[in-house]
This record gives structure tokens, sequence and C-alpha cells, in this order.
């Protein structure tokens, strides 16, 4: 059963080894971001003060994990790490059969290309970039079905993750349940600021499905993060533990793909998992193929024991509350200078409307991208475009011109500080006060894939 946890979010931590992070002056940062063709990713790490690029992979590792990290079991096959990673997996998310995977693209790449025909549809809760990707190189076109709420940056719908049943209805009669492989249902919706999905809404999705013989497949990257949003807004369930909320999540589906770099507390790692055994055997043969051995699917045995431990930890109720705890305390400042974002707050990140922070650019400037360079170059905190350049080209090389035009702010867990926070949004309110100044960028360098991580930018004017 749940404990009872005070208002308060205090860390349920201390810290016992600490990195120093590195200052810079203005006109390092201004050469620097230049340089890096007012992309935040092509900066250098040590150019960096404070780094809210991802919450993937930047998280804290617990003491025990480390100590997880010393007892890695290297054996190329049948590593005992392997098996408790399986153990846990069963355990604590209640999927039957697990492919450890390098990453979550790692998972997506395998699944998508087992499940997903030439001409096939892929309804889901709004895109995410690679798992998209990979369901299009698979032959498959993804169709939005989020409910219209979560397109809308200032809506404050509770549950802005959920599935618009109507939409998912109208594309199931359109193209009927054959081409329809599978729904990916993403937990905590990455592309819409984080954004939860409801019990109720899955509940619902899961008894469409079934009447209609469709699977669900469940992106779970942050799902004990939706997971503390239904504990917190969702009645009948403030009693109930995160680790009883994710179990019960999962059990509305029938396989996942999972990126452990986020909720699960690692550096590297994640997994694929199903329920069926024909699909677990179609993976197990292709794991091989593109990632290790079943056993392994690239990782060393010490990455699969820090997950083991990582998932467990992730599950923790005081974990939860001072990770999405730290997020609405950096939100809530933002909204005190008149900063415009996202809201509801999410639960990774703060999620700042570039279109309403600079309304004197075009989508075709790069509102988001050029914000994020000016906040970096300003106070040398790196965050991230999340608008017109991450949502890429459509197969007929069309722009995408996603409504939510948005500027990242994602916090690592167990990283940074509540002082860290102050200075963040201190120094987004510095670059909102000469907001009226800044000048658009162009495109000068476009990548094939995933635009967004390589694309380099010109100023304007
Ligand atoms: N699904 C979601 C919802 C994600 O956020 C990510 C990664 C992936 C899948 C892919 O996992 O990176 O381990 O291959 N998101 C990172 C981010 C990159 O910054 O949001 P991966």
């Amino acid at each position: 059963m749940k404990t009872q946890i005070k208002k308060s979010w205090a860390e349920p931590y201390r810290m016992k080894m600490v990195e120093l992070l590195k200052m810079t002056t203005r006109a390092q940062r201004q050469k620097a971001i230049k340089e890096a063709g007012y992309n935040t990713f092509l900066l250098k790490s040590a150019e960096v003060y404070i780094d809210l690029l991802t919450d993937s992979g930047t998280s804290a590792m617990s003491d025990r994990q480390w100590a997880g990290m010393m007892v890695g079991d290297e054996a190329y096959a049948g590593s005992s790490n392997f098996y408790h990673l399986e153990e846990t997996i069963r355990k604590y998310y209640g999927y039957k059969y697990i492919i450890p995977t390098h990453q979550g693209r790692g998972a997506e790449n395998i699944l998508s290309k087992i499940l997903i025909k030439k001409g096939d549809i892929v309804p889901g809760n709004m895109y995410f970039t690679t798992t998209r990707l990979h369901q299009e190189l698979a032959g498959g076109t993804f169709t939005d079905i989020i409910i219209d709420e979560a397109h809308d940056p200032l809506n404050p719908h509770p549950f802005k993750g959920n599935v618009d049943l109507t939409k998912l209805d109208k594309v199931v009669k359109k193209y009927g349940a054959k081409r329809i492989p599978y729904i990916s249902i993403a937990t905590n919706v990455n592309m819409a600021g984080g954004q939860p999905i409801s019990m109720k809404n899955l509940k619902e999705l899961r008894a469409y499905t079934k009447k209609n013989g469709i699977r669900i497949i469940h992106d779970m990257t942050r799902v004990a993060e939706n997971a503390y949003f239904i504990q917190q807004r969702e009645k009948g369930y403030q009693n109930k533990s995160i680790a009883q909320i994710v179990k019960e999540i999962c059990s509305y589906t029938d396989g996942a793909t999972m990126s452990a770099k986020k909720d699960a507390l690692v550096n590297i790692g994640g997994f694929l998992a199903t329920n069926e055994w024909d699909v677990y055997e179609e993976a197990r043969n292709m794991v091989v193929v593109y990632e290790g051995l079943h056993t392994y699917g690239g990782l060393a045995g010490r990455d699969m024991e820090a997950m083991a431990i990582g998932i467990v930890e992730s599950l923790d109720d005081f974990h939860q509350h001072a990770r999405v705890g730290q997020v609405e305390y950096l939100g809530h400042k933002m909204m005190e200078f008149g900063i415009p974002i996202v809201q509801p707050i999410g639960g990774h990140g703060i999620f700042v409307d570039a279109k309403a922070f600079l309304p004197h650019l075009t989508q075709d400037q790069f509102p988001a991208q050029t914000l994020a360079a000016e906040i970096y170059a300003d106070s040398g905190v790196r965050t991230m475009e999340r608008g017109v350049v991450s949502a890429g080209r459509k197969a007929n090389g069309e722009n995408y011109y996603p409504k939510l035009e948005l500027v990242r702010f994602t916090i690592p867990r167990r990283v940074y500080t509540q002082a860290h926070m102050d200075v963040i949004a201190e120094s987004t309110y510095n670059v909102f006060k000469q907001r009226d100044k800044i000048k658009g960028l162009k495109m000068v360098y476009e990548p094939k894939y995933l635009r967004f991580f390589q694309a380099r930018f010109e100023k304007l004017g």
C-alpha cells in the first residue's frame, strides 16, 4: 500500500559524490552556438553550464546501482544479470517475454519489423520521433488519435495523453482492423509535454481493441511518471502505490518497448516485452541480427544489473513525488515570470511555448530552434527544440507543421538542485524581457533522418 507522503518534495536521497560544472562567458557561448549551427545537439557538453537537453541517460544512478555494476556477469550467453532483469520486469511490469536492447529505438526497430507490413496503419497517442520513423521504415503510416486538447498548450485537461476513441473508430472503419497491427500507446506522452493517459481511457481502449482484435503496444519509457499523475489526479487511485498503478497500466497492453534511460535511471539500456510467444520467438531471432544475443541485446551484464535495480527505485512513491515535484517547482517559477509554458506542467520537463514567446516569428523561421539557441547563448542552459524541426518531413517530402512549437527544458532525475531551477527560470526570464529583438533562423543543412539531431542553421538578417 501507498505510504503517506508529505506535501514537500524534499529529495529522498543525499549526495556523496558531485561533478563540477563548467562556467563559460557570453562571448564563448555566442561563438560556440554559432559553430554548432544554432543546434544545441551540436554543442560540446564542456560548453554547457546546466544541461537540460534531455532526461535520457542523464540521470544519476544510486550507490546500489553502482554496486550492481560491480557484479556484472559478462558471460556472452546466459548472464545472471539478464535473469535478474527478466525476473524484475515480469514482477513489476507483468510482461511475459523479454528481450534486452541497447536502448529504446533498438526495441522499436525489431518490433516494427515484426508487426508492421507495407500499407499498414499505426494509430497512436501523438507521434514520437524514433517510434514513428521505425513504423514508417517498416512500411506503416502513423495516424494521430490523441485528444485535440493535447495540441493546445494552454488547455488544462488533466490527461492530455488520452486517446480520442471516436478518432480511433474512424480510422478502424476506414482501413479495417486487419491493416492495423497495433495501437501505439505512450505513457506520459513526451511530445505533448510529458502528459499522462488516464487509467479510465486505457481501460476503454482495451475494451475497444479486444472487440476489434487489435493489439496495444505500450511505449513505457515514462510509465512511472504517468502512474504518479494517475495517483494524484484520478478517482480511486489515491491510495494505490506507483508500483500497483504501473502494473495495472501494463496489464491493459499486449507488449512494450522501453527506453530504460528515462524512468529506469540508467545511462544506457532498453528492452522489448511481449505476452505473445510468436512475437517473442521472432524477436529472439531478430535481436541476434541487430543488437546481440537474446540474453544481452547490446548491453553489458553490468548495464542489465543497473537497470534491474533502477526499475525498482523508479517505482518508489517518494522518488516520483520529488522527481515530478522538482519539475513542477520550475514550472511555477516560469509562470510567475509570465513565461508561456505548456499546462498542466508535465512529468519530465517544462515545455515553453515558442510561438507565444516569439510571436513575431513564423513557423518557417523555427521559433523553438531560435529560442533554444538564444537561451543557451544568454545563460549556458542547454534546452532543445520540439517543434517543426523535430517533426521532420512526410514520406512525400512535405514538412510536418505541428501545432506545438516548443522548447523543452528536460530535467534529468536526481541531478540538479532547487537552486539550479531558480537559475534556469531567471535566465529564461532574462531572454523573455528582450524577446522582441530576437531574429529567426534558416536551415542550411538537413539530414535525411531525424533531422533535429544534426541540422544546421544560420541567423536571419
Ligand atoms: N520513446 C520515447 C517516448 C522517448 O522519449 C524516446 C527517447 C524513445 C522512445 C527512444 O528511446 O532514445 O532509448 O532510443 N527519447 C529521448 C528524448 C531521446 O530526449 O526524449 P532511445
